[in-house]
């Protein structure tokens, strides 16, 4: 059975996963999680929180899921979106193309997505690439492009069509005037957003990590490109696996161990802001349980890059021997803000205060109306914005006795005498600066599936075998489970009572009374409770418990009322279960 037969089998058996409204036959790619699996991604989602918003001292917003049109025709998205399609003339099913090629087992392709479409419809030809569900050969088949947004009508009528938004980012983005003005218009800031993200894929597939709704946790981290420096300090020791382009490209390349430092020193990552947060990434990554001995920093090759980014590594782990990508760190400039304030007609932008008032020279135009006009009628307003431009762009081109200008697609000849052409001293204060944009994007889901994958153990307990998910006590779904050794003699109360003190301090408890310990242990093992404890007979007498720990199956006894402070610094990673 492959891993992901076996998570999703687990999955579904004890709560993490199920596809949605199965009664009704489901529809690919959307998932519900049950409450284990509910309560694992509020797990990563809080401890992402704490990261990238908290300890970096971010802001963090929830904007709608959908928005207007003119905001996705800015952004690139309604243009550029899409994935390359193939349909099956004889079973009708459609297929992600680069995928196929990618499957293929005769193709050394491993990153169609950046190959023209011509080239992808000639992979078909070369590897007689057949449709996955009915064998049919697609070979000569059109290769399309297909935008993966999911397109909604906002209120009644046609007229005003609307998106769900396909990343969360854009919900950030339009908003930035007023969020700079949260900021006080003081770069570096950043605004974090956890929320959902739709699109409409054509092959949902392998569970949570293709679906066509799903929960993005995006920073976008707005910087001046001139001055603005990470914190470098804080990672350069920390050791990453990087995946470069030029590794990806090398016959016998493979991933390099090399510190934060090292990569910046060597140029193979080339913004010291990727840089940072793939340092500071690392230690959230081991924090939730995802397996560094499967995981990898992937440089983006130059045909991958998305529409709006100029270096771009992305964050994957493996699962049955796949790499996915959990989380896309891209260096987005200012394509964004730049997009926005062309499109509303809004200022994009923050003004940037100089330490000190400077004087420069600004070359300026006041045109003699009283010649402009008679002379050339309604071109004469268009002609005298021309003249502003060109001032400020080519102040020499007044040189001369004439300047030249182009309004409405014809030239006029202007007197440089009648331009009122100066330069003039000015003393400025500070100018207007479009931030660029640093995003660390990653999918929840996704997170959720390696955590799970990478967490599944077996091992032999009493001489049976036994599964149980070796998740980190601060992502576990459940941090305790309380049993009472048997339902009489007034071991269920105790129990009770300990399982409700645990609650009042704050810890997730189940309490379980049925069947054999045995058997209560092995559920709890196989959701990644770290830790239970049984309620006995010496309990009543002495006040103490037996706490047993999920991988070990190691068991102390410690005292009932040092319980809550005991767990609490145990799933909080304050304490270890050898110190008790
Ligand atoms: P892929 O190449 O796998 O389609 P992508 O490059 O399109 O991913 P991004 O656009 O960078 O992904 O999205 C940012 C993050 O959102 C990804 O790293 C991933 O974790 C998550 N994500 C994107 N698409 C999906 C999806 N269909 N299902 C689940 N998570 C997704
Ligand atoms: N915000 C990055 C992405 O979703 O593509």
């Amino acid at each position: 059975m492959s891993e992901g037969d076996r998570l999703t089998e687990l999955a579904k058996r004890r709560g993490f996963f199920i596809q949605t409204a199965g009664s009704y036959g489901g529809v690919a790619g959307f998932y519900t999680y049950g409450p284990e699996g509910a309560a694992l991604k509020a797990n990563i989602e809080s401890a992402w929180r704490d990261r990238y918003v908290t300890r970096e001292g971010n802001m963090e917003i929830s904007a709608p899921t959908i928005m207007q049109e003119e905001v996705f025709e800015a952004s690139g998205h309604l243009d550029g979106f899409d994935d390359m399609i193939i349909e099956c003339p004889e079973c009708g099913e459609s297929h992600r193309a680069d995928h196929l090629v990618e499957d293929d087992p005769d193709s050394t392709v491993e990153d169609a997505e950046a190959l023209p479409i011509p080239d992808v419809e000639g992979l078909f030809e070369d590897h007689d690439i057949t449709c996955p569900t009915c064998g049919w050969e697609l070979a000569g088949e059109p290769v399309e492009e297909f935008n993966l947004m999911f397109e909604t009508n906002i209120g009644p009528g046609s007229s005003d069509p609307g998106y769900l938004r396909p990343e969360t980012a854009q919900g950030i983005f339009v908003e930035f005037p007023q969020l700079a003005e949260y900021a006080r218009n003081q770069l570096p800031f950043g605004v974090a957003q956890i929320g959902r993200a739709y699109r409409n894929e054509i092959s949902p597939r392998k569970a949570l990590v293709r679906v066509r709704e799903f929960t993005q946790a995006e920073l976008e981290h707005f910087i001046d490109p001139e001055t603005d420096e990470p914190p470098l300090w804080r990672v350069e020791d920390v050791v990453l696996p990087l995946y470069s382009a030029e590794q990806q490209d090398a016959d016998d390349g493979g991933v390099q161990e090399i510190t934060v430092a090292e990569a910046v020193e060597e140029g193979i990552i080339q913004s010291d802001w990727i840089a940072f947060y793939l340092g500071i990434s690392k230690a959230y990554y081991e924090r939730i349980g995802v397996d560094m001995d499967r995981f990898r920093y992937r440089q983006h090759l130059p045909g991958e890059l998305a529409h709006y980014a100029s270096d771009c590594w992305d964050a994957e782990s493996e699962i049955d021997g796949d790499w996915i990508e959990i989380t896309g760190f891209a260096y987005r400039g200012d394509y964004d803000l730049v997009k926005h304030e062309q499109y509303s007609g809004e200022e994009y932008s923050v003004f940037k205060q100089y330490d000190e008032p400077v004087t420069v020279e600004k070359p300026t135009v006041d045109p003699d109306m009283g010649y402009l006009g008679p002379e050339f009628g309604s071109a004469a307003g268009e002609i005298v914005t021309e003249l502003e431009r060109l001032a400020a762009s080519d102040p020499d081109a007044f040189e001369g006795d004439e300047v030249t200008v182009e309004a409405d697609g014809e030239a006029y000849t202007i007197p440089v005498e009648k331009t009122g052409f100066e330069i003039e001293e000015v003393t400025e204060s500070g100018e207007h600066i479009t931030p660029h944009v640093v995003e660390p994007s990653f999918g929840v889901g996704r997170m959720v599936y390696t955590v799970l994958a990478h967490a599944y153990e077996t091992d032999e307990v009493d001489g049976e075998e036994r599964t149980y998910l070796s998740l980190p006590p601060e992502a576990a779904p459940t941090t305790v489970g309380v049993f009472p050794l048997m339902d009489k003699d007034g071991l269920a109360e105790r129990a009770k009572e300990v399982a409700n003190q645990l609650r009042e301090a704050g810890l997730e408890v189940t309490y379980d009374d049925s069947g054999a310990i045995g058997r209560r242990y092995r559920r709890q093992d196989e959701v990644g409770t770290p830790f239970c404890v049984t309620i006995d007979y010496d309990s009543l007498e002495e006040e103490t418990v037996t706490v047993r720990e999920r991988d070990t199956t190691a068991q102390k006894r410690l005292p009932i009322d040092e319980l809550p402070g005991t767990l609490s610094a145990l799933r909080d990673g304050d304490a270890t279960f050898d110190e008790f």
